[in-house]
């Protein structure tokens, strides 16, 4: 079992927005998949009320208990554990970071988020876990402004993934109808990024043996089903996996 943090201490960042489209293509490619969400806004939990579908169990999970619920889906042979943080560098973000083993962090081409990723940058020193800035939702066919946040990360002491996930609408259509963008649009730019940044992400967590993209499994009848949208939900906080 591998698991993957998704941290950034800047608000609206896209760290749900990466963790579910992450989530939603390991599922794709064959993987047991669950996500953990440690925010208390719960936009994770949202999602997978919309998504009206258990192929990907999400856990609302205190972080206190972070520890006893990983324990619980290393048991239940989960292969990838997802983890959605809050936006603050707090204790979730630390129980997350150290229980990760890798740590991506979303950081937007603004000059607030380059700002803010310095206090990211201290945790990940205060937790030495693998930890790699991706930035995400540049304009399309902002070729300096990539360069100029990419050089700014990398002085920040960050390194960067080496590959960008660029602000497309489908990312938000997906997410209202609590879908992936690959099942969303599976054509799209959005899902070609995200196909992308998977294959990063697998060849660091699971080298050598990466599944192949064309033997996707069905992820349930997510896309078919009949879509609830988005609502206020009271999904009672689960503290056990849903296994
Ligand atoms: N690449 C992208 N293209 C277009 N929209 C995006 C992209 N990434 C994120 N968004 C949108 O930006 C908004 C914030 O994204 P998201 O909720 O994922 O950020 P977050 O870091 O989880 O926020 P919070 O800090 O509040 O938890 C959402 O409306 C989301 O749909
Ligand atoms: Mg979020």
């Amino acid at each position: 079992m591998k698991t993957l943090a998704v941290i950034a201490q800047k608000g609206g960042a896209g760290k749900t927005t990466i963790a579910l489209n992450l989530a939603v293509e390991a599922r794709r490619r064959g993987m047991s998949v669950i996500v953990l969400d440690l925010d208390p806004q719960a936009s994770a939990a949202a999602w997978s009320d919309w998504r009206g579908n258990d192929d990907i169990p999400l856990v609302a999970v205190p972080s206190t208990r972070l520890t006893h619920v990983l324990k619980e889906a290393l048991e239940a042979s989960i292969g990838l554990v997802v983890i959605d943080t809050p936006p603050a560098a707090d204790g979730a973000a630390v129980a997350a970071a150290r229980a990760a083993d890798l740590i991506l962090i979303p950081v937007r081409a603004s000059a607030f988020d380059l700002d803010a990723i310095r206090t990211t940058v201290e945790l990940m020193r205060v937790v030495q876990r693998p930890a790699f800035a991706l930035l995400n939702a540049l304009p399309p066919r902002a070729t300096k402004l990539q360069q100029e946040a990419a050089a700014l990360i990398k002085e920040a002491g960050l390194p960067l993934v080496s590959v960008e996930v660029t602000e497309r609408s489908a990312f938000r259509h997906a997410a209202l109808l609590g879908l992936g963008v690959m099942e969303f649009e599976p054509a799209g730019k959005a899902a070609a990024e995200i196909a992308r940044l998977y294959d990063w992400l697998a060849d660091r967590l699971f080298p050598g043996s990466q599944t192949n993209p064309s033997e996707t499994v069905d992820c349930g009848s997510a896309t078919s089903k009949v879509v609830k949208g988005p609502r206020n939900h009271s999904k009672e906080v689960q503290t056990e996996l849903p296994l």
